[in-house]
């Protein structure tokens, strides 16, 4: 894909639908009894997987437009699949799996791409493991996995990491389990799964940072509209933030408090975001007014890591147009995404003649200097594409994004959108 300078961003949109609530209403759907309704479904890549998976399961599940319709067949409805379980791309997919099927009265095999076969999968085998669980990790760490299903026991759990796909896996194999599962959080991360499970109609409760679910009788099917995703509005917030001449209305974004982490930090960097219609359902959402803004720079750590661990690629780029130094630390979960996006962005950076020094738990980043366009790599990771292509649009001079395709694994829409919005 080729890039040229933007000469400003202007207009409404809407972004792709959340992927983290796409993933997890088709998988509560698909336990849940009866015919469960999802509205504005992300149809990109990650969450075909999920469906895909559930198909395989025996579960019809039938996609019109951004609607899908799942018939629920119950806790136990699941069939053994007759084949492998392929999450292709899809971490969310390949981890939350895993506590599904633990419990479940058949054997099952999940396998995905080469990312996915790079990535630790034994912080979810272990705790399923403690409960009882027969699950083999290839080389103990890594997919193909191999479960034999089996009863589960209620444990209570200390994660070593703050990662909401880890919690959603021991939460959903705590559905299955005899008694209650209570899982401890090091630091608070999505908690979409637990929205979802209490809005099935399972029983989950949540004291500070210990969250503790009921082995359930059934679950019962609901509609659901998913907002935007959060995640996906933050290319365009950094866009229209540093791209002079950009005032941006982007509505219906998921607003949930474990996710706002880059308004935080954006607003602590001058940002111009104002929030309008804010609705508090099962999952907040609102309108975000961003303006073009002069950015200063700013250290990012802590509990706030988790809260935006997925936009730390974009806000790197917005950092490299902000004056003064950025320092990115306790995020050495960058380099187990679907690429090392520590190295990606460091590598991406440099390209473009940002001053920037990485480290293994994030990087530090000399911003407010020109920045150059060049033929950036994207390590056939959708948020590095999206990142760079933001960079692109700001920097000096006409850029190329190599393999931008991957970008259909969250946001399929993502260059129609944006020519949408361009001041011409
Ligand atoms: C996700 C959790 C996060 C995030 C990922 C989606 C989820 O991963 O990076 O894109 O839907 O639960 P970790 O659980 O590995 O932090």
């Amino acid at each position: 894909m080729e890039i040229n300078p933007s000469k400003g961003l202007q207009g409404t949109l809407t972004v792709a639908a959340d992927k983290s609530i796409s993933h997890r209403a088709v998988i509560l759907g698909s336990i849940a009894k009866g015919k469960t309704i999802i509205r504005n479904f992300l149809n990109g890549e990650d969450c075909l997987s999920t469906v895909d998976c559930f198909r395989e399961m025996g579960i019809p599940i039938e996609i019109q437009g951004d609607q899908v319709s799942i018939e629920g067949n119950g806790l136990y409805g699941l069939k053994a699949p007759k084949s492998i379980l392929y999450t292709g791309n899809s971490g969310t997919t390949t981890r939350l799996l895993c506590g599904l099927l633990a419990p479940q009265r058949f054997s099952s095999v999940i396998d995905g791409d080469a990312s996915i076969r790079k990535r630790p999968m034994k912080r979810v085998i272990e705790p399923l493991l403690k409960m009882g669980g027969i699950i083999y990790g290839t080389n103990e760490d890594y997919v193909p996995i191999t479960i034999k299903g089996t009863e589960l026991e209620g444990i209570e759990y200390a994660m070593p990491v703050a990662s909401a796909q880890l919690k959603s896996a021991i939460l959903l194999a705590g559905l299955y389990a005899r008694g209650k599962t209570t899982v401890i959080e090091p630091k608070p991360s999505r908690n979409h799964t637990e929205l979802m499970i209490n809005g099935f109609g399972g029983s989950l409760e949540v004291e500070k940072n210990r969250i503790t679910v009921r082995q359930a009788d059934e679950l019962l099917c609901r509609e659901i509209a998913i907002p935007g995703d959060i995640s996906s509005a933050a290319f365009f917030m950094v866009a229209a933030l540093i791209i002079p001449n950009s005032e941006l209305r982007i509505e219906n974004v998921g607003l949930n408090k474990t996710r706002t982490g880059i308004i935080d930090v954006l607003r602590t960097m001058g940002a111009s975001i104002v929030i309008e219609n804010f609705m508090d359902e099962i999952e907040p959402s609102g309108d975000l007014i961003i303006r073009s803004s002069s950015l200063h720079g700013v250290e990012i750590g802590g509990e706030l890591i988790p809260r935006l661990i997925d936009e730390l690629p974009v806000l790197a780029v917005a950092a490299a147009f902000a004056e003064g130094r950025t320092v990115i630390r306790d995020a050495g979960e960058l380099k187990i995404k679907e690429s090392d996006r520590i190295y990606a962005m460091e590598s991406g950076l440099k390209k473009a003649g940002v001053e920037v020094t990485s480290a293994a738990d994030g990087m530090t980043i000399e911003g407010g200097r020109a920045v150059r366009g060049a033929e950036f790599e994207t390590w056939k990771d959708h948020r590095i594409a999206m990142s760079m292509a933001v960079l692109a649009l700001a920097a000096e001079g006409k850029s190329i994004i190599k393999d931008s395709q991957c970008i259909k694994i969250s946001y399929p829409d993502f260059f129609n959108t944006l020519s949408d919005i361009e001041r011409r």
